[in-house]
């Protein structure tokens, strides 16, 4: 089957559930808040900056990542991060977007969970009220911090509880195995919410079987080093657990030495629901179609391989199935419209 073209890539229907809201911090809106804020960088410019975009590791990627959140501080800064990664989205045709946000790294350095929250939730409504678009706040615990951390960021949370989508674990993998968190995704699914957790992104597969059997995740996020099990690649189609792979950050933080190595298509055709999402996108080159694209060429994607793809990251999402049902009915419309004469 021939590679789907480039454009018709533009106006497919996508739901994006793996992006962190700091990763979408643009130079230019950092170097901005930095300005209104008062705050002092390590780089000189934002060309500067942008240099630094070379990783050789995760860990590496983390260090800048964390040294440019000094930036955000009220309300306000949380709120132009978000619209402004939103209506970048909508551009791409993103049609919901679930979208984690790191509370500890914000409320260790004084920032009041609620303005964090508040200025998250306004964009998410205004992008409902101006675009349709559906989404949600995930709550990211990083794993290099303890479990009473954890603990206490659950219920810094909890007067909002009911307008959180859900738990998620981000941070540096090497070496913090899930096991610490089990108590506290127990306790987000007491409070109803939804759950996640990377895995399998430098970690081996051992720990995306366990954020599956341990921590009883909704979602994997990444995953895709559970290639180096092939039981559990068969138990991750069995089971229908999603994965939510980042094709351009894996190439960025070398998971893979390039596209053309990446797994997606080898995990798509074993039957393992794969998504395909942008994870930090001002750091890793691209945003949502930028990610599709990038893999289509490398992987000879074709229409029907993309489309299930889009397909996969509405049936992952954590949505009202009314929903769903209304983002499911725009794809359908989509392959009935685009295909070939
Ligand atoms: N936080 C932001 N991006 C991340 C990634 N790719 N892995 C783990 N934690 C992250
Ligand atoms: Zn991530």
């Amino acid at each position: 089957m021939p590679t789907i073209e480039r454009a018709l890539i533009e106006t497919l229907p996508k739901a994006e559930l793996h992006m962190h809201l700091e990763g979408s911090l643009e130079a230019d809106l950092l170097f901005g808040l930095a300005g209104r804020n008062g705050v002092s960088l390590r780089w000189s410019s934002e060309a500067a900056l942008r240099e630094a975009y070379r990783f050789s590791s995760l860990q590496d990627f983390l260090d800048v990542y964390y040294a440019g959140l000094a930036v955000l501080l009220t309300e306000q800064d949380f709120f132009d991060m978000t619209w402004a990664y939103l209506e970048r989205v909508h551009a791409d045709r993103v049609l919901h977007a679930e979208v984690f946000v790191s509370p500890q790294a914000h409320t260790r350095r004084g920032v009041a969970f609620e303005a964090m929250f508040e200025g998250i939730a306004a964009a998410l409504a205004q992008a409902h009220d101006r675009f349709g678009m559906t989404g949600g706040v995930l709550l990211g615990l990083q794993r290099q911090w303890s479990e009473e951390d954890a603990f206490a960021m659950i219920e810094q949370a909890r007067p909002v509880a009911d307008r959180v989508l859900g738990l998620g674990l981000g941070g540096p993998e090497l070496p913090h195995p899930p096991a610490k968190f089990v108590r506290a995704f127990e306790r987000a699914r007491d409070l109803g919410w939804k759950t996640c957790a990377h895995a399998g992104e430098e970690g081996p597969a051992s720990y995306v079987a366990d954020v599956v059997d341990l921590l009883r995740v909704d979602r994997v996020d990444h995953g895709v080093r559970c290639e180096d099990d092939p039981a559990l690649v068969e138990r991750l189609a069995d089971l229908q657990v999603p994965l939510t792979v980042c094709p351009l950050s894996n190439v960025e933080l070398k998971v893979f030495p390039s596209m053309r190595e990446h797994n997606l298509a080898r995990l798509l055709r074993a039957g393992v629901k794969v998504t395909i999402n942008s994870d930090d996108p001002s750091y890793f080159g691209g945003y949502m179609n930028a990610n599709f694209e990038a893999s289509a060429t490398a992987l000879d994607l074709s229409r029907s391989d993309v489309v299930q793809l889009a397909r996969n990251g509405f049936e992952a999402a954590f949505l009202p199935e009314a929903e769903r049902v209304r983002h499911l009915a725009q794809l359908d419309a989509w392959v009935a419209a685009s295909a070939a004469p």
